[in-house]
C-alpha cells in the first residue's frame, strides 16, 4: 500500500533532498518521547476514551465502526459534541441501542454549540472529527495540541489557509506519534490496495493519463421555508447556513470537495504525485433556487503533473444524465480501471472481490490497531493533499484561470469567519432576491 509520507507536499518538495536526515531526526526525537504515549489501552485495561464532534450520518456511522472495534480491546464513547442540539441526542440515542455498553455520554459531557468540541476532546483519548469541513482544521489543530488520536472525515478543510492549517497540524501529529486516520476509506479497501500496489509495481509502466468522475445528482437539501416550519420561527443566516451547510462554499468546500475528492485521491495515489497546475471550467445550469447557496452543479477540470501528465476530472450534481463515479489510468503499457480494480495489457489482472470487507470498517480497525499497538498511521497528509487538488480545481473553475499547486496553496484568502455564533455575521449572505452570488468566471478573484 502506498505509504502517505511518499507523496510530497508542495511545501516539502523542495526539502525533498533532506529527507534522509529528517527521517533520522524524527526516529530520534521518537525514541525521546515517553514510554507510556505508546501504551494507550495496549495493557487491555483502560478503555480507549472516544470522543464525537460532529454527530450527524457520518459521524455517528463513524462512531459506531469505532466503537466495533472492541474485539481489540476496551473502548467507550465518553463525551459528544455538535451545534445542534437535536443532532447530538439523536444520534446518542441511535449508538446506545447498538452500543449499550460502549456509550457512557452523561449530559455533563454533552456539549453543544461552537466550543463544545474543544470540552469534548478533554475528556478522550481520540476523537471522532465529522462537523462539515470547513471547521476540520480549527478542530484538527486543537486535537492534536490536546494531545489526542483523531479519525477525521474527507474534506478536511473548506479553502486553502484550512489546508496549510491541517499540514502543520499534521506534522506536529507526526512529532508527537499521535495516530491520524482521514475518512478517505478507499485507501482500505483491498481491491484498490491489490490494484494499486500492481500499478506501483509497473503493471502499466508510467502513468501518462488519468480520468475521474463524480457524476450524479444533487445530495440533501434543507430549505429555508422547511426548517423555518420545523423550527417554527426565523432563523439566523448563520443558523440557516449550517443546517443547509452543503450548498455554502465557506462550509462544504463544494461538491468537488466534498464528494469528487474520492476520485482525485486515487489518481494522486495511483500517480503517486501530486499536481502542479490546473485548468478548469464549471457553473450553474439546472439547481437554481436560493437553498440552492453558493455552489456549482458541475465542474471540468485538467490537472497537470510535473511529468506531462494530465488527469481529466468532471464532476456532476445534474439528474438524468450519464452518471459515473470511477477512477481510470493509463500507462506506457496498458491501462487500469482502477474504481472496477482490472488491469488491462501485458499483465492483465482482475481483483476477486470473495471475502471483500468494507473499507469503512476496516479505516477504523486499522487506527485502532495503530493506536494500541503503536504502528505508523498519519494519513493527515495525504488527506490535506487530496483537499487541497479539489480546492485547487475549484479556484480554476471559480475564477476560469489557470493557476499552480504553489499559487493555491499559499492564496492568502480565507472562507472562515473569524466569529462563530448564531448571531454573527454570515460570510456571504443572500442579495434582495434570496439569491446568494455565485463565482463568475473571468472576473472572481481566488489567490
Ligand atoms: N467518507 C465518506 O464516504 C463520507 C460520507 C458521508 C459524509 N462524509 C463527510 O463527513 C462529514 C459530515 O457529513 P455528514 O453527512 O455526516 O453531515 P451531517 O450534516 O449529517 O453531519 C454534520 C454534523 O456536524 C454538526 N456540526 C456542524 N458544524 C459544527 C461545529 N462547528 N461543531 C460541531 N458540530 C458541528 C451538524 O450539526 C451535524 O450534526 C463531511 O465532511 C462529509 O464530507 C464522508
Amino acid at each position: 500500500m502506498n505509504n502517505p509520507s511518499t507523496i510530497l507536499t508542495p511545501l516539502n518538495r523542495r526539502n525533498f533532498l533532506k529527507r534522509g536526515s529528517a527521517a533520522v531526526a524524527g526516529g530520534a526525537l521518537l525514541g525521546a518521547l515517553a514510554p507510556e504515549r505508546f501504551a494507550h489501552g495496549a495493557s487491555g485495561n483502560d478503555p480507549l476514551k472516544v470522543a464525537l464532534i460532529g454527530c450527524g450520518g457520518r459521524g455517528s456511522g463513524a462512531a459506531n465502526q469505532a466503537l466495533n472495534t472492541y474485539n481489540q480491546g476496551p473502548l467507550k464513547l465518553v463525551a459528544m459534541a455538535d451545534v445542534h442540539e437535536d443532532r447530538l441526542t439523536e444520534s446518542l440515542n441511535n449508538l446506545k441501542k447498538t452500543h449499550a455498553d460502549r456509550v457512557d455520554v452523561p449530559p455533563e459531557r454533552q456539549f453543544v454549540g461552537f466550543d463544545g468540541y474543544k470540552k469534548a476532546l478533554a475528556e478522550c483519548d481520540v476523537a471522532i472529527l465529522a462537523t462539515p469541513p470547513g471547521f476540520r482544521p480549527m478542530q484538527f489543530e486543537e486535537a492534536i495540541a490536546q494531545g489526542k488520536h483523531v479519525f477525521m472525515e474527507k474534506p478536511v478543510a473548506a479553502d486553502a489557509a484550512g489546508v496549510r492549517k491541517v499540514l502543520a497540524a499534521a506534522e506536529e501529529a507526526k512529532r508527537k506519534n499521535l495516530k491520524v486516520g482521514v475518512g478517505l476509506q478507499r485507501h482500505h479497501h483491498l481491491g484498490y490496495q491489490e490494484t494499486i500496489k500492481r500499478l506501483h509495481d509497473g503493471a502499466i509502466g508510467d502513468i501518462v493519463s488519468a480520468r475521474c468522475y463524480w457524476n450524479g445528482s444533487r445530495p440533501w437539501q434543507k430549505r429555508r421555508a422547511d426548517l423555518e416550519k420545523i423550527y417554527g420561527r426565523p432563523l439566523t443566516e448563520m443558523e440557516y447556513q449550517l443546517r443547509n451547510w452543503y450548498y455554502f462554499t465557506w462550509i462544504c468546500g463544494d461538491h468537488i470537495a466534498e464528494q469528487h475528492i474520492h476520485n482525485l485521491d486515487v489518481i494522486n495515489w495511483a500517480k503517486n504525485a501530486l499536481p502542479v497546475k490546473a485548468r478548469a471550467m464549471g457553473g450553474r445550469e439546472i439547481t437554481n433556487s436560493p437553498d440552492d447557496g453558493e455552489i456549482y452543479d458541475h465542474f471540468a477540470c485538467e490537472f497537470e503533473y510535473e511529468d506531462g501528465a494530465v488527469c481529466f476530472s468532471y464532476c456532476r450534481q445534474q439528474p438524468g444524465c450519464w452518471n459515473s463515479v470511477s477512477e481510470h489510468v493509463v500507462g506506457t503499457k496498458g491501462r487500469s480501471e482502477v474504481s472496477g480494480q482490472k488491469i488491462f495489457g501485458d499483465n492483465q489482472w482482475r481483483y476477486n472481490a470473495e471475502g471483500a470487507k468494507d473499507p469503512y470498517q476496516q479505516e477504523h480497525d486499522a487506527l485502532f490497531d495503530a493506536i494500541r499497538n503503536n504502528k505508523e498511521f498519519n494519513e493527515a497528509f495525504y488527506g490535506a493533499n487530496s483537499t487541497m487538488m479539489a480546492v485547487l480545481g475549484r479556484m480554476a473553475a471559480y475564477s476560469g484561470t489557470e493557476i499552480t499547486w504553489e499559487a493555491a496553496l499559499n492564496s492568502k484568502i480565507e472562507l472562515m469567519p473569524k466569529n462563530l455564533a448564531w448571531d454573527a455575521e454570515a460570510p456571504v449572505k443572500p442579495g434582495a432576491d434570496g439569491f446568494y452570488a455565485r463565482a463568475i468566471p473571468g472576473k472572481t478573484v481566488v489567490l
